[in-house]
């Protein structure tokens, strides 16, 4: 396929484009309701998904949604490949261009989803990076855009780990014209990475009080204090983090409906407590379905897309 798209980055998409997926999701989250679930957009087409990681959500959702597209999702657990022996990445990508037709990759180094995706010729999807998580991020925003349509009037407050997600949250936001805030602890802030890349960097506030910015919040966000990768840190982390807790002490003065997210898995007691996550706030089952809506979306996209 020559002009193929790829989703590495949530970059990678203009505002217009997202609102496209966002279109493409509710049509597919209508017709699933109606039980309409084929459609033959990947039909013949076997899409590999290369994990590195575990998933619950991401291989799930995207195995659903090639299947209900028309396509033939094979997961490839990384452990199992001959990379685990010492094969190189670039050797395996050459392998994978003869075979499939599209990749779903979650792994560590961002670098290795850009490598994959220069060596071969079908779209490459990133299903979470050390550095970035788009699928998530999209699958968040049109869960807000669900409840509240304007999104340039929303403000998103994250509080926790400026990780994968904080980081995807900040980009598409800036993206989409949405302010943005993060509570985080000094030792854990915002790179100047992503500061640097943010074509607005005034919809970017951040504090390390995670109290600041409750009240003006429609949407608060938490994730992991210790995020895949970072388990040798993990008792300093949770130590660090403790006063990031998302609590009904914390969240008393937002405005009363506000949206609690979370990308799950959700570390219960950690960076949020049961009384949250599961109060009328909490939207985090929806977020969750919305990802098989969304990763059909993004199939379809950028299987109807070539760049010229
Ligand atoms: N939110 C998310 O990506 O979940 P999984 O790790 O279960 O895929
Ligand atoms: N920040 C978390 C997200 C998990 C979906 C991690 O990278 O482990």
């Amino acid at each position: 396929m020559t002009g193929k798209r790829d989703l590495l980055d949530i970059r990678d998409l203009t505002k217009e484009e997202i609102y496209l997926i966002f279109e493409k999701a509710k049509y597919y989250k209508f017709q699933r309701k109606k039980g309409n679930l084929i459609s033959d957009i990947l039909k013949g087409k076997s899409i590999g998904l290369l994990f590195r990681k575990p998933s619950s959500r991401t291989r799930l959702s995207f195995e659903v949604a090639i299947i209900e597209l028309g396509g033939n999702p094979i997961f490839l657990e990384s452990g199992q490949l001959q990379i685990s022996r010492g094969e190189t990445i670039q050797d395996t990508a050459r392998v994978f261009n003869l075979y499939l037709k599209g990749l779903v990759v979650r792994t560590f180094e961002h670098s290795e989803v850009e490598t994959i995706a220069r060596l071969v010729e079908f779209p490459v999807i990133n299903a979470l990076t050390d550095f970035l998580h788009p699928c998530q991020i999209l699958a968040d925003f049109f869960t807000i855009w669900e409840h509240r349509k304007n999104l340039q009037q929303v403000i998103v407050t994250y509080i926790g780990d400026a990780n994968n997600v904080c980081n995807t949250l900040i980009l598409a936001s800036d993206i989409l014209g949405v302010r943005i805030n993060v509570c985080c602890p000094p030792e854990y802030s915002v790179s100047k990475e992503i500061i640097k890349k943010m074509k607005q960097p005034a919809l970017l506030k951040i504090n390390d009080d995670p109290k600041v910015f409750i009240s003006e919040s429609d949407v608060i966000y938490t994730d992991t204090w210790v995020s895949m990768g970072d388990e040798a840190e993990k008792d300093r982390r949770i130590a660090i983090f403790k006063k990031f807790q998302v609590n009904s002490e914390l969240v008393k003065n937002a405005p009363s409906n506000f949206l609690f997210m979370h990308c799950l898995p959700a570390h219960r007691g950690e960076e949020v407590t049961d009384d949250v996550i599961d109060s009328k706030n909490s939207v985090v089952w929806q977020q969750a379905e919305n990802r098989l809506h969304v990763q059909k979306a993004i199939l379809d996209f950028l299987y109807s897309n070539k760049k010229e």
